[in-house]
C-alpha cells in the first residue's frame, strides 16, 4: 500500500496491540496506541487521525460506543472495528452506525491493508473535493459585497486595488460589519486565489495554544503534543493567512508574529529549526488598536507591520442607505434557502428600518431578516415580522412632547434605546452593553434606573 495514514489503534490486549502496531509502523503509517476508549478519545483531540482501528470488546466503552463518539467528534474519521466474536448482528450494527469496515480476529494482514487503503483513498477524494468546493464553489468577489454607500464604495475600491500586492492589510470596523467577507474578497481578487486562505481566530484560541496553532509543534513539546503538527502558517504557504480578532493577540505572541512578518521565519514549538514560508497577511479586529498601544497593551512595531494598508469598514449607522438594499438582499437569500416566495419589505417595514436607530450591524440585520422570512405569512415582510414595538419612534417622541423638559425627553430616548438593545440581544446584558458602547456596570446601573429587566 502506498498511502500513509495517521492511525489510532485501540486494543486492550497488550501483545496484540504491540504486534499490530509494529506491523502498521513497518508499513510506514504513523501509529498511536490506546488500551481503552477513553484514552483514545483523549488522543483524538490532541493529534490528527485519519483512521481509528479499534477492538470490539474492551473494558470501559466498547468498540461501538467508541465509534459513536468518534463520529460525533469528526465524522470524516474512518473507524474500522476488529472482533474475535464476529457476529453478523454486531457487524450490521457497526456499519449502520457509520463504521468504515469490520475485521474478524485473527486479523488477516492483507485484508487489513486493503481496507486501510480504500479508506485512505476515499478520504483523499473527500479532501480534494472540499478544497475544490472552497476554491470554486463559493467564489468570493467584490460583487458579493452589497452596498449603495459612497464611503463603502471607496473602501471597496481601495481593497480591489490592494488585492494584488503582497502588502499586509488591516481591516478595522465594528463587529458584524463584513470584515471577514472583505478579507475573502481580497484573497479571491489576489493572484493567490488558487491557494488557500487560512483563518486563525485569536479570540477563539487560548493564549497557550495560539503559538502551536500558528506555527505548529514537535512531538512531545508540551503535555498533549502527542504527534507533530503543522502550523497554520505552513498551510497558508503560497496563499493568504487571515488573522481574525488580531486585537486579542497577547503581547508575548505579538513579538513572535512580528518576527514572522519581518522575515517570513518561524519555528515550530519545541524545535529550533527555522522555517520559511511565503504568505500574505490580512488581519481584522473591532478593537481600537491605537488606544491599546497607548495603554501599553499592544506593540506599536507589530501594529505598523499589520497595518501597511488600512481598511475601515463603517458600521451600518454610518451608511444608512445600505440598510434597505442589504435587507432586501438577505430576504431574497433566506427566502431561497427556506423555499419561501417573498418579494421584499412592505413600505411600513422599510420605513421602520430606516427610522429606528438600528442598533446592530449587518449580521444583526441578516438575522433579523432571516427570522422575518420564516415568520412571514404573505409575500411581503411587514412590521409585525420585525422585532420593533409599534410605539412612537424616538424622533416622534422628541417632537411631540413640547411640555416635557429636555432631560425627561433625553431619558425617554435613552430608555428606548436600551430597551431595544436588550431586545435585540435577547436579554443578554453583556451583548447589549457592547452594542450600546457601555460597560456592563454602567448598563446595570441604567437598567435599575429605568426599571428595565
Ligand atoms: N456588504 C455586505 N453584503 C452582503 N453581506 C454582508 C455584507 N456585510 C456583511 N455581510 C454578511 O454579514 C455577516 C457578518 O459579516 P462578517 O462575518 O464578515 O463580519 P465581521 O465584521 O467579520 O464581524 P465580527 O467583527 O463579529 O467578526 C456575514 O454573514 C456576511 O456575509
Ligand atoms: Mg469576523
Amino acid at each position: 500500500m502506498n498511502e500513509k495514514a495517521a492511525l489510532l489503534l485501540v486494543e486492550d490486549e497488550q501483545v496484540q496491540r504491540e504486534s499490530l502496531a509494529g506491523y502498521l509502523r513497518r508499513q510506514g503509517h504513523t501509529v498511536s496506541v490506546a488500551a481503552e476508549a477513553s484514552k483514545a478519545l483523549h488522543l483524538l483531540q490532541a493529534e490528527p487521525v485519519d483512521i481509528v482501528l479499534s477492538d470490539f470488546k474492551m473494558p470501559g466503552l466498547n468498540g461501538i460506543q467508541l465509534l459513536e463518539k468518534v463520529k460525533e467528534f469528526n465524522p470524516e474519521i474512518a473507524v474500522v472495528l476488529m472482533t474475535a466474536y464476529g457476529t453478523i448482528a454486531d457487524a450490521v450494527k457497526a456499519m449502520r452506525l457509520g463504521a468504515w469496515d469490520y475485521l474478524t480476529k485473527p486479523i488477516d494482514l492483507d485484508e487489513l491493508d486493503i481496507i486501510l487503503g480504500r479508506a485512505l483513498s476515499l478520504r483523499r477524494l473527500m479532501n480534494e473535493n472540499r478544497l475544490l468546493k472552497e476554491q470554486f464553489g463559493e467564489k468570493y468577489q467584490f460583487n458579493n459585497i452589497i452596498t449603495a454607500d459612497p464611503v463603502m464604495e471607496e473602501v471597496l475600491n481601495l481593497s480591489a486595488r490592494s488585492a494584488r500586492s503582497k502588502a499586509s492589510i488591516l481591516i478595522q470596523g465594528p463587529s458584524g460589519t463584513g470584515k471577514e467577507l472583505m478579507a475573502r474578497a481580497i484573497h479571491a481578487a489576489s493572484d493567490r486565489t488558487n491557494k488557500p486562505m487560512i483563518t486563525v481566530n485569536c479570540a477563539a484560541i487560548t493564549e497557550s495554544l495560539l503559538e502551536s496553532e500558528l506555527f505548529g509543534h514537535e512531538k512531545g513539546s508540551f503535555t498533549g503534543a502527542v504527534g507533530r503538527k503543522n502550523g497554520r502558517v505552513e498551510e497558508a504557504n503560497g496563499g493568504t493567512l487571515f488573522i481574525d480578532e488580531v486585537g486579542d493577540i497577547p503581547l508575548s505572541m505579538q513579538v513572535k508574529l512580528l518576527r514572522f512578518l519581518q522575515f517570513g521565519e518561524f519555528q515550530r514549538v519545541g524545535s529550533n529549526q527555522v522555517q520559511h514560508v511565503d504568505v500574505r497577511l490580512i488581519s481584522a479586529t473591532n478593537r481600537n488598536l491605537l488606544a491599546m498601544i497607548e495603554e501599553g497593551r499592544y506593540r506599536e512595531d507589530f501594529y505598523y507591520r499589520l497595518n501597511v494598508i488600512n481598511i475601515q469598514v463603517p458600521g451600518l449607522a454610518a451608511r444608512k442607505r445600505d440598510i434597505p438594499i442589504l435587507a432586501n438582499h438577505f430576504i431574497k437569500k433566506s427566502a431561497r434557502e427556506n423555499h419561501r416566495d417573498i418579494d421584499g419589505l412592505s413600505r411600513a417595514a422599510q420605513d421602520a428600518l430606516l427610522r429606528y436607530p438600528f442598533p446592530g450591524n449587518v449580521r444583526e440585520l441578516e438575522n433579523m431578516m432571516e427570522r422575518a422570512v420564516i415568520l412571514a405569512r404573505g409575500n411581503l415582510i411587514g412590521l409585525e415580522e420585525l422585532p420593533f414595538r409599534p410605539g412612537p419612534s424616538p424622533a416622534a417622541v422628541l417632537s411631540t412632547d413640547e411640555n416635557q423638559t429636555l432631560s425627561a425627553q433625553v431619558e425617554y430616548f435613552e430608555r428606548e434605546l436600551i430597551r431595544q438593545a436588550l431586545e435585540q440581544s435577547r436579554n443578554n446584558q453583556s451583548a447589549a452593553a457592547r452594542r450600546l458602547g457601555l460597560n456592563e456596570r454602567n448598563l446595570r446601573y441604567k437598567l435599575q434606573k429605568y426599571n428595565l429587566k
